[in-house]
């Protein structure tokens, strides 16, 4: 059997996107990112982007009022039907209530929830490496900073939060790429 509803959880640059898109393709569901769903939604100029875009650019978390609603949609949509993997969401403790909540009325409950480890310094080093090639305008060292002490504060006591439920499962993010994927694939072959 092959897991089919997996939550990503880890710092800034701990490798959720990259990992979860490997993942979504060798697990044939789809990869839902907050994050990308929030740039798309500035790069178009929505509503909720120029709502978004604010606390984006200052690395804080964006109100979960501007969030849940549009992750209850994504959930619900035909395509997610059969399985999903979520980067980027839930990031603190209201967003993880709130997914229980709606995964309970789907009658869709989560497999697994994998979080990636990364030291704050190799985090510092890969987000500015990319911020100079990507440009991406939350890749400034200040703002990285302040990433990091967002996901400390309301992020990571996530980690206690599945741990108690015995559904986390820590891998080692500070590895090369395919040496995360092959464990992560490991991970989802249960
Ligand atoms: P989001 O896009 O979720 O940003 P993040 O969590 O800061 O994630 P990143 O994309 O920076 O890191 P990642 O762990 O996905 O790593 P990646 O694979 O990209 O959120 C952005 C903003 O949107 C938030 O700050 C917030 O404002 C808002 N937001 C999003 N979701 C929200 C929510 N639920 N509630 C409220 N606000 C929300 O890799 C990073 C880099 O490292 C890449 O260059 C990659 O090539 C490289 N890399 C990856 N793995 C390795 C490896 N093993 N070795 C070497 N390099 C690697």
């Amino acid at each position: 059997m092959t897991v089919t509803r997996l939550i990503f959880l880890g710092p800034p640059g701990a490798g959720k996107g990259t990992q979860a898109k490997q993942l979504s393709t060798f697990c044939h569901v789809p990869h839902i990112s907050t994050g990308d769903i929030l740039r798309a939604a500035v790069a178009e100029g929505t509503e909720l982007g120029k709502k978004a875009q604010f606390y984006m650019d200052a690395g804080e978390l964006v109100p979960d009022d501007l969030i849940l609603d549009l992750i209850r949609e994504r959930l619900s949509a035909a395509d997610a039907a059969s399985g999903w993997i979520l980067d980027g969401f839930p990031r603190n403790v209201e967003q993880a209530a709130f997914l229980d909540t709606i995964l309970d009325t789907m009658g869709q409950p989560y497999d697994c929830v994998v979080n990636l480890d990364v030291p704050d310094e190799v985090i510092v080093a890969r987000l500015a490496l990319r911020g100079q090639q990507e440009g991406r305008s939350d890749d400034a060292e200040a703002v990285i900073r302040n990433r990091l002490e967002v996901y400390r504060q309301r992020t990571e006591p996530l980690i206690e939060f599945y741990r108690n439920r015995q559904q986390l499962v820590s891998v080692d993010g500070n590895q090369p790429i395919e040496t995360v994927t092959a464990e992560l694939k490991k991970i989802v072959q249960i």
